[in-house]
């Protein structure tokens, strides 16, 4: 099986596309083969990893031009129908090398991002979005003597939203990333959603606020890329359109300007 992969190193000129070549048995992952590669071919060949069970969100990059995590994906049924994913277009999903998909699995690094060498690039900016949302737990108070009582149907609610590993996927998946450095992204507003409708916050209501900008819940375009490469089921278009439509009702009287809409209708997760 061949494996066509990017490579870069600071200082290069531009990057260049390297073909390795390495059995590709059914059950292996892209980061295994990643792996065999570094240690069997050319050691220089940098990426990240650390779980290899889904779990850190360490791996994710560009897989046949799908954000995917590479210990997630198997090498053998990538173009299978059923893993085939079809995103709204961006400049990153662009083919600029030669490729043969029956042959060759593509890997790139995850778009969006600066990139450092190879598959590794600086979640900097990824981070920072996620903390410009205050992503920590504010309990009402008084607190409880023991711990809060949930209903079950809260906890499926935020269930879905405790599940974002931090990969980025998302990121690198969204046609608004690829274009507007403000936006902070898919993980980030979900996040904010998931505190938003917690009811053992102290003030649940408030923090929806923090969004409430044109880079902010209002720069999406509900492409739902975000949606449909999430590793972890995670559904940011929905807590994006949940929010907006949220704002919307706490507006005293119709908008002054088209605020944008709350989504498609099919966004069901
Ligand atoms: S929402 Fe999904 S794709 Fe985005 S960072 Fe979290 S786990 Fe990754
Ligand atoms: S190595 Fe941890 S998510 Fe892939």
């Amino acid at each position: 099986m061949k494996f066509r992969v990017f490579r870069y190193t600071q200082g290069d000129d531009a990057p260049h596309y390297d073909v390795f070549e390495t059995c590709g048995v059914p059950g292996m992952s892209v980061l295994a083969a990643l792996t065999t590669i570094q240690e069997q071919q050319d050691p220089g060949l940098s990426f990240r990893s650390s779980c290899r069970g889904a779990v850190c969100g360490a791996c994710a990059m560009l897989i046949n031009k799908v954000p995917r995590l590479a210990c997630r994906s198997q090498v053998t049924g990538l173009t299978d129908k059923k893993n085939l994913v079809h995103l709204s277009p961006y400049p990153a999903l662009e083919v600029t090398t030669l490729w043969d998909p029956a042959t060759e699995v593509l890997v790139e690094p995850l778009p969006h991002l600066p990139l450092l060498k190879d598959l590794v690039v600086d979640m900097t900016a990824f981070f920072d979005f996620l903390q410009s949302v205050d992503p920590v737990f504010h309990p009402r108070e008084p607190l409880p003597g023991k711990e809060f009582h949930m209903e079950p149907d809260a906890v499926r609610k935020l269930e879905r939203f405790t599940n974002c590993v931090l990969c980025g996927a998302c990121f690198g998946a969204c046609p608004v990333n690829s274009r507007n450095p403000k936006y902070p992204g898919p993980a980030a507003l979900a996040t904010l959603y998931r505190f938003h409708i917690d009811p053992r916050e102290h003030d649940p209501g408030s923090r929806i606020l923090a969004a409430d900008t044109e880079s902010g819940w209002w720069a999406c375009e509900f492409h739902t890329n975000c949606t449909r490469v999430c590793p972890k089921g995670v559904p940011p278009a929905f807590a994006i359109g949940r929010a907006r439509n949220e704002l919307k009702q706490k507006r005293p009287g119709p908008p002054t300007r088209d605020l944008g809409d709350d989504g498609p209708s099919d966004i069901s997760r």
